[in-house]
């Protein structure tokens, strides 16, 4: 969602600083763009669509400025459009504005009967008059602030810039991701490091209820009291390399290609990692799953582990679904919620309302230092690097890898693993680096299934057990980078009415890797079939000998392994076969439409 970067500078250069910082910031989705840099006054260029479009016209000005706020805008409130976009600005008061303010209606007629008048449909329009109003009220800077959040109900990052203080920026948040960050030259508060990496590595974190008044040789944190508070100062581990396509053609298929290592990196740390013994699988009688989109079908893969073979009952929830179930959570609960970005806001208003009833919440989560990561009772870091691509690829396979850890442990604590047992699962993911490369290595056979599904505008998705959420997956991947209409359906259920949407040469992709569901999987394609489908068919090499010739015009064959990595490899062919299909439709592969990497409002 919306991305903010500000800084200021001993230089003249904030506006380039900000601009390459808020390019970093795109993967998280935007229509629009906005630039506010202070010389004897504030200026404002804002523009619709790409960064580009920005770029060109700050073009046409002196741009040299030592003070910038910057914005990428994904649209809440009010279309996408030049007179929406970030910033805004009223009376004294320039701002940047990610996160939504729910109570903008009754401010902003509060602020009408004051005189107030707006330009816009906006929530941040409201929000940048009411510090306005606030600060007319107190004449102070970081009081008006404060009283202004007090007054506001929903989610913020700000960046603001008073008239009076032209080479000062104020930074809040809450609910919505900001950092600072700290250079020689100058100091930053952005929406994450990635927009100052190319700059520093050493950024504090904002809490909530956290004021920060930045200048450029000084920053300073106050709480609401107005008490100067010490931060912490932190490391980036990340580097500026990583969020670079490094001779790739889309960031989506770098982060395919680097699963390979991201996945053996988590299970050579995790596999008999000793933290794990902190989750006692013993003490609690349900395990609840709670995440959005990819991350809920991770969470399916590792609820079918879980209950399979550690024997827990375990519900997956669609985050902002769950509090809906609030009557289930209980002290005896472990809610384990499962996020890449860590700020979904959903999932974390999921995890707040799991700790207000006293359940215990473990975190899987690959951004380190995320508003999730720090609120959970324990976080297991997926350690996948920056994702880049909207579409989540080895964020989803980390999140699988990491739960499939977990299953393994809560059946070591439930005496459900023998020895030979044991070495069978080491063994499978010690190893698993070559069997994913494998899968790579089938370009050819991924871009052949492309070409036969590409001029299709629908497409099923089927299988069973453990194969029925994978189908979840590779249908979701499908639809948000090729915009092709995709449904995922358990293969035994098709017959009980979807079965009607099959005509002649319609696509059926079947998943069949469990050994005593294949025959039925099998039934169940041949009922497709009947009907004119065109299918593909993926399974494993224990079945490579199976006479597919009856049933199948396509056929894709990834190595065999056990339950615990076996969704991994099939979900890289099916991304593969997403990506290749999205190529030739000619999509916007690593920022598809409408969609943000960072879902920040509920
Ligand atoms: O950052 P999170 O894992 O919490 O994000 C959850 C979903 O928004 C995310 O997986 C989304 O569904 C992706 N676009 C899928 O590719």
């Amino acid at each position: 969602m919306c991305g903010i970067i500000g800084y200021t500078t001993k230089k003249d250069n904030a506006v380039n600083v900000t601009i390459s910082g808020l390019k970093n910031l795109e993967y998280r989705g935007y229509d629009s763009s906005g630039i506010a840099f202070t010389t004897d006054r504030v200026n404002i260029i804002k523009s619709k669509g790409k960064i580009a479009n920005l770029e060109e016209k700050l073009t046409q000005q002196d741009i040299s400025s030592c003070c910038a706020i910057a914005h990428t805008r994904w649209a809440t409130h009010g279309e996408p459009s030049e007179m929406n976009a970030h910033p805004h600005r009223v009376g004294s008061v320039t701002l940047v504005h990610n996160g939504i303010i729910e109570n903008y209606s009754q401010l902003k007629e509060e602020l009408i009967s004051k005189g107030y008048e707006f330009k816009t449909q906006t929530d941040t329009e409201v929000a940048t008059a009411y510090i306005d109003y606030c600060y007319k009220q107190t004449k102070d800077k970081l009081q008006a602030i404060i009283q202004a959040c007090s007054k506001f109900r929903g989610s913020y990052a700000f960046n603001i810039i008073f008239d009076d203080e032209l080479q000062t920026i104020y930074a809040t948040r809450k609910d919505s991701p900001l950092v600072i960050g700290y250079s020689h030259e100058g100091n930053f508060a952005a929406s994450d490091v990635s927009a100052i990496l190319n700059y520093t590595k050493q950024y504090s974190l904002i809490d909530e209820g956290e004021f920060v008044k930045i200048n450029k040789d000084v920053v300073t944190f106050y709480n609401t009291k107005l008490q100067i508070v010490q931060k912490e100062i932190k490391t980036a581990t990340w580097d500026a390399t990583q969020y670079q396509k490094n001779g790739y053609d889309h960031f989506m298929l770098k982060e395919i290609f680097e699963q390979p290592d991201v996945i053996q990196n988590i299970y050579n740390r995790y596999y008999d990692d000793c933290s794990y013994n902190d989750i006692d699988f013993t003490k609690f009688d349900k395990i609840h799953i709670v995440a959005c989109g990819s991350a809920m079908h991770a969470s399916l893969v590792g609820k079918y582990l879980l209950q399979t073979y550690a024997k827990i009952p375990v519900m997956v929830e669609i985050a902002s679904e769950y509090r809906y179930a609030e009557e289930l959570i209980t002290p005896s609960t472990l809610l384990i919620v499962v996020s890449q970005s860590g700020e979904t806001a959903d999932t974390l208003a999921a995890l707040r309302l799991a700790k207000e009833k006293g359940a215990y919440v473990v975190g899987i989560v690959n951004a380190v230092g995320s508003t999730i990561s720090r609120e959970v009772d324990k976080c297991i870091y997926t350690y996948a690097g920056p994702e880049i691509a909207v579409a989540t690829t080895k964020g989803y396979t980390s999140q699988v890898a990491v739960l499939s850890t977990l299953a393994i442990n809560a059946m070591k604590q439930n005496g459900l693993l023998d020895a030979e047992n044991e070495k069978t699962l080491k063994n499978d993911l010690l190893n698993i680096k070559e069997k994913l490369e494998d899968v790579l290595k089938n370009k050819e056979k991924y871009l052949d299934i492309a070409k036969s599904i590409y001029n299709h505008e629908d497409l099923f998705f089927i299988g069973r057990g453990i194969d029925s959420s994978i189908c979840m997956e590779g249908s979701l991947k499908l639809k948000e980078i090729s915009y092709m209409h995709s449904e995922s359906y358990s293969a035994g259920e098709l017959k009980h009415g979807t079965i009607s949407l099959i005509e002649n040469g319609t696509p059926v992709i079947a998943i069949a890797t469990n050994e005593e569901l294949f025959e039925k999987t099998v039934s169940n394609v041949k009922e497709t079939k009947a009907r004119g489908a065109f299918s593909i068919f993926i399974t494993t090499s224990a079945h490579q000998d199976y006479n597919f010739d009856e049933f199948a015009d396509k056929v894709v064959i990834v190595p065999n392994t056990t339950e615990f990595t076996q969704a991994i490899l099939v979900v890289t062919a099916l991304q593969l076969i997403a990506y290749e299909t999205a190529k030739l439709r000619k999509c916007d592969i690593d920022k598809p439409r409408n969609l943000a990497k960072s879902v920040t409002v509920e």
